[in-house]
């Protein structure tokens, strides 16, 4: 039976992931330790994910432990061995880093070279995927040409007309403290590929999203918004008159896209995954539609700020993926994504409201 280690398991992604590859017959290994509490508060945590997936799953081993602890680190993998190692663990939010930059540095840059170097130690062939994130380009897609839509802003240039590329430069613009310690995760992850020829990609992701996201005001956009929906609060939005656009792709076609690559893996690769232009939508766009799922009217107030270094536009360009794993491709589309987690927020708070 193959093993696989999923760090971040109690997270989104995590946490699909692990759910693929039970299904699919592997031994799963979760590593976690509910940090998304420490770092977003009560509504960030995760251990309701944990136990979901320990009630659920035939087999699940959760490891509860800290990436930043070398050394533990480094004896897991010595232990486990994995076939495969998808890297999910995170400090997630581009607005949180600033006040906890250390924190986000030690978790995000430090952690992720604690995980490579002990693969490299322990298990060289296993494949290795790593969640980045399109805040790698840094505040550049701003300076492309923009339309104003009535709804959401457009690129005014074809040759983005499918969307960011993965050749579009990293450097010399405003990335946030987040973007900056994801940078250095997502070179350390190539560079184990190029100079140690183990087999590893970063994932810059978009919106990644789905029912099993603990949405809070700081990281996961359309959980957050569906949320504050439901429970009739007030949304903020900040700048861009409300009308920037996201691409929203769901856990499951990240799952999916995860074991093509562990199938058929290749060295130090880069992925630009997203929902793709189909998938997007800007906020005012996300509240109608949620409003036509929930029969609630969104409640939001404006704040005339946008967020430091905060994309007007984007979305990704899949190309690349698509050429390198023909079979696969988005299979869930937004109206269903957005549906799925309205239903999933139905269900946690009225269990909030029942336990
Ligand atoms: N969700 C998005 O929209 C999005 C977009 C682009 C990139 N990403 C990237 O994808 C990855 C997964 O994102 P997500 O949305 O699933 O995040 P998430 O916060 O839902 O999951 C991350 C998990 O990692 C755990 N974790 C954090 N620090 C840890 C540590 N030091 N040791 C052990 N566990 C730790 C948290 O408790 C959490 O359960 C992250 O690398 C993130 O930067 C996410």
């Amino acid at each position: 039976m193959k093993s696989i280690l999923v760090t971040g398991s109690s997270g989104l992604i995590g946490s699909e992931v692990c759910s693929f590859f039970d299904e699919a017959g592997w031994k799963v290994h979760g590593l976690d330790n509910n940090q998304r509490a420490v770092f977003f508060g009560e509504s960030g945590d995760t251990r309701w994910n944990q136990r979901r997936l320990q009630s659920d799953l035939r087999e699940f081993h959760h490891h509860e432990l800290d990436i930043r602890h070398r050394e533990q680190v480094i004896a897991l993998l010595a232990e486990l061995k994995p076939d495969a190692i998808v890297h999910t663990a995170a400090q997630p939010s581009h607005d949180r880093a600033a006040a906890i930059p250390f924190d986000d540095f030690d978790t995000n840059a430090v952690g992720t070279l604690n995980l490579l170097e002990a693969a490299r130690r322990a298990c060289p062939e296993s494949p290795f995927v790593h969640m980045s994130t399109n805040k790698v380009y840094g505040d550049r897609p701003n300076a492309i040409p923009l339309k104003e839509l009535e709804t959401r802003w457009e690129y005014d240039d074809p040759k983005f007309k499918n969307g960011i590329p993965e050749s579009f430069s990293i450097d010399q613009s405003k990335h946030s403290l987040f973007g900056a310690s994801k940078v250095a995760a997502d070179i350390l992850v190539q560079e184990y590929g190029r100079y140690f020829g183990m087999p590893t990609c970063c994932l810059r992701g978009g919106c990644l999203t789905g029912p099993n996201h603990s949405g809070v005001e700081l990281h996961g956009f359309l959980s957050f918004l569906v949320r504050c929906n439901l429970e009739e609060r007030e949304y903020r939005v900040f700048g861009y008159k409300g009308k920037q656009v996201r691409d929203n792709i769901h856990a499951v076609d990240v799952a999916r896209f995860i074991r093509e690559f562990i199938e058929a893996p290749r060295q130090g690769e880069v992925y630009n995954i997203g929902g793709g232009k189909p998938n997007s939508c800007s906020i005012l766009e996300a509240f109608q539609m949620v409003e036509r799922f929930s029969n609630k009217p969104m409640k939001y107030t404006y704040v005339d700020e946008n967020r430091i270094g905060d994309h007007i536009c984007y979305y990704s360009d899949l190309s690349k993926m698509r050429e390198h794993y023909p079979t696969w491709d988005i299979t869930i589309s937004l109206e269903e994504t957005v549906s799925q987690i309205t239903e999933a927020w139905h269900g946690r708070l009225r269990e909030r409201v029942t336990s």
